[in-house]
């Protein structure tokens, strides 16, 4: 699996991707029922400068078009970025949606934004222990309606993460 930037042509790839994934990776992501991601918002994601908004994605080596998996961050205020993570379903637990983290993490930090927040829903115990075994610090909220805030502390000196059992490569 490669992770690259993403690219303002990945607009329809990165449609297909959503697609594939079941509607509980899809509401996991979003929050709701969303079976497709519009053109427009394909394009919204696709379309970023890598400083106020960025993405990397997971895509084929030998078919580096195809799309299995995005990485997203929005700069927020005072050195933070929101991120949001999705790896389809026939890819997750093979490592992914690490390797989308640590690049993630890889170009924020670049960016100086140190601290990196997001929400996830109640029960979605694969991203909660994705985060809980970056290897940086983080903390998580209390569950609010069934959502919990989280906040990942990317300070320099913190170690990157042991590697996980997979190699995803
Ligand atoms: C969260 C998500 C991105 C994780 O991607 P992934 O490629 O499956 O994750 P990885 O294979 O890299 O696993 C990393 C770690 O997450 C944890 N994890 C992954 N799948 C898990 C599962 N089914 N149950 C418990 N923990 C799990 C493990 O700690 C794992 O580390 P390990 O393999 O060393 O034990 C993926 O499950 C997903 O897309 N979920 C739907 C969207 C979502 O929830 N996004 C987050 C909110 S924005």
């Amino acid at each position: 699996m490669l992770i690259r930037a993403i690219e303002s042509s990945d607009a329809a790839k990165l449609r297909d991707c959503h697609a594939r994934c079941s509607p509980e990776t899809q509401y996991r992501r979003f929050f709701m029922h969303k079976p497709h991601l519009s053109t427009r918002e394909a394009e919204y994601f696709c379309n970023v400068d890598m400083r106020s908004r960025g993405a990397v994605v997971a895509s084929d080596r030998g078919s580096p078009g195809d799309i299995h998996g995005i990485g997203q961050w929005d700069r927020l205020k005072r050195g933070m970025a929101e991120i949001a993570l999705l790896v389809e379903d026939d890819l997750q637990g093979l490592g992914v949606g690490r390797r989308l983290l640590n690049a993630v993490i890889d170009h924020t930090r670049a960016l100086g934004l140190r601290q990196l927040t997001g929400s996830i829903l109640a029960g979605n115990d694969p991203m909660r222990r994705l985060l809980e075994t970056s290897g940086y610090t983080v903390s998580m909220g209390e569950i609010d309606s069934g959502v919990q805030f989280f906040s990942l502390l990317t300070v320099r000196g913190e170690g990157r993460p042991v590697p996980g059992r997979h190699a995803a490569s």
